[in-house]
């Protein structure tokens, strides 16, 4: 059976800075409040230009760079995301059509904060199956699309951007080693957007949330679904060097670090410059742990998340990097104008096809 390794990796935020300080002139709100109570200082925003798949192609690109691996060489894409570009299509296909994936299939996976966790655990099954041999899994949001810019108890939380993994199969031993998936959709309404699918208009469409049951219910499950992935992994807390955790609440870590009885620094944290970026929260940290060295191959990795749904999980990687027998370098920027070539070609042919089929019938 191939292992499923993360061989790449890549991360990509919006330019725009939003602070607490620009917050507290849009509502009655703080720095203080917000820092003490959250832990976040600022949160990247999306600009007019900016939608989850412009996000998720620039993510996906590096990491593609980072595994030296061809768009095309990719068999499967899945797009994590809670706020999708569409109802259909899938953001994924769009990603896919953006870096020219010409045979991957692509779909998203909508899991909440908790849907990155969920898709690299797709990836890495099919890829262990034996079914498939490369994936990629984006997280990628503009929540602050679907914000209710007059709420307090919501505005302050939610930020912009994307990140994105490259799995592979290898006989190396390592890579995603176990996973555990949780819902409850008897807290359905703790944490949604109602609006925007068949029940209610779109354009009734706002993050809705009852903050302390999130909370609560957040506490509640992160230390046991690390403590579950680990057992189900036959490891125990001290073999791990690095947990990355949704980044929601700076509170919520803090507790769940308790809960573990292990010190802040074997989180990477980093909700602070972010906010609570959903899907995009821990592929978007493991770059900042990996670039700053908190991340070194052979290290054993948790990444613990929970959301909307509700939904938590956890999954445990003896984290490798990089194969490096792979061949040839490409750079992403290559595939992109080819991919875009490719796009406008296709659009041209399916006219072309329309009439010919129109005039035979
Ligand atoms: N600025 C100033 N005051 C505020 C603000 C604000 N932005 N928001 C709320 N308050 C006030 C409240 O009105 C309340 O005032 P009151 O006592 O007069 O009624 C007071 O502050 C305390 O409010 P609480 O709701 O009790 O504050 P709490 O300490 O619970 O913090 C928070 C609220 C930050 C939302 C916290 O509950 C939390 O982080 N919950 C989890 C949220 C979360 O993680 N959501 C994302 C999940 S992932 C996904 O799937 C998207």
């Amino acid at each position: 059976m191939p292992f499923a390794h993360i061989t790449g990796w890549g991360m990509y935020v919006p330019e725009p800075i939003l602070t607490n300080d620009d917050l507290s002139k849009m509502v009655d709100t703080n720095d203080e409040w917000i820092r003490e109570r959250t832990g976040i200082r600022e949160r990247h925003i999306a600009g007019e230009d900016d939608f989850p798949s412009t996000l998720g192609i620039e993510a996906a690109l590096k990491a593609l760079d980072v595994a030296n691996l061809a768009p095309t060489e990719l068999d499967l894409i899945i797009c994590a995301t809670s706020s999708p570009e569409y109802v259909f299509p899938a953001t994924a296909c769009l990603i896919q059509d953006g870096i020219g994936a010409t045979k991957a299939g692509a779909f998203d996976l909508q899991a909440a904060c908790t849907g990155f966790i969920f898709a690299v655990n797709m990836a890495a099954q099919a890829i262990r199956s034996g079914s498939i041999k490369n994936a990629l899994v984006v997280g990628t949001e503009t929540l602050s699309r679907i914000v209710n810019w007059k709420d307090r108890n919501t505005c302050i939380l939610f930020g912009d951007g994307a990140g994105a993994f490259v799995l592979q199969a290898s006989d190396l031993p390592g890579g995603v080693i176990s996973a555990v998936m949780h819902s409850d959709g008897s807290g359905a309404d703790s944490l949604s957007v109602p609006a925007g699918g068949t029940r209610m208009p779109a354009s009734e469409a706002t993050i809705q949330m009852d903050g302390k049951e999130v909370f609560r219910f957040a506490t509640r499950v992160m230390g046991r679904a690390v403590i579950e992935a680990l057992e189900s992994a036959k490891m125990k807390i001290e073999d791990v060097q690095c947990i990355v955790p949704h980044q929601a609440n700076y509170r919520i870590i803090e507790t769940a670090a308790r809960y573990l009885k292990l010190p802040l620094d074997k989180f990477v944290i980093n909700v602070d410059r972010y906010g609570n970026t959903s899907t995009a929260s821990i592929p978007i940290a493991t770059v900042e742990g990996l670039e700053k060295g908190r991340i070194k191959p052979g290290d054993k990795v948790v990444f613990v998340g929970f959301g909307g749904g509700l939904t938590w999980g956890a999954m445990v990687v003896e984290w490798t990097g990089p194969i490096p027998t792979q061949k040839h370098y490409i750079h992403s920027q290559q595939y992109r104008l080819f991919a875009r070539l490719r796009s406008f070609l296709r659009r041209i042919w399916r006219h072309v096809e329309g009439f010919f089929s129109r005039r035979e019938l």
